[in-house]
């Protein structure tokens, strides 16, 4: 990853970390930070990884399950939704849906 790029995700992570998070997507908003350099602003990507946002969270949370457990083959979501727990993953899940 170029170093711009890393720079530039770690402005939007520490941004989210300074802003007040609700109960409900505590965590989600945060750990999406790590996301959007693929999957794009808000999840709204246009490139290879698809786009997230508004997408159905029992949808994302199942996709990404299927990937940790390896389930579903990915090039890079293997390994991705490995490094987090379920609830996290629900939590990320309910941040992208919840997205318009
Ligand atoms: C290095 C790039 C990259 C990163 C970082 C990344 N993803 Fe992905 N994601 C992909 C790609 C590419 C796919 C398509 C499946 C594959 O090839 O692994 C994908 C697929 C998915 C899907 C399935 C979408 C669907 O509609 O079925 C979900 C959900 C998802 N990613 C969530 C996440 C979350 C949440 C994070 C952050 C914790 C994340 N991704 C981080 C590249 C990435």
């Amino acid at each position: 990853m170029s170093t711009s790029k890393l720079a530039a995700m770690l402005a939007v992570a520490s941004l989210l970390a300074s802003q007040p998070v609700t109960a409900a997507d505590a965590g989600g908003a945060i750990i999406a930070a790590q996301c959007n350099g693929c999957h794009g602003f808000e999840g709204a990507s246009k490139g290879a990884a698809p786009a997230l946002k508004g997408k159905p969270a029992q949808h994302l949370s199942r996709s990404m399950k299927d990937y940790k457990s390896g389930k579903a083959k990915g090039s890079i979501m293997n390994r991705i939704a490995k490094g987090y727990s379920d609830a996290e993953l629900d939590n990320v899940a309910k941040y992208y849906s919840g997205l318009k």
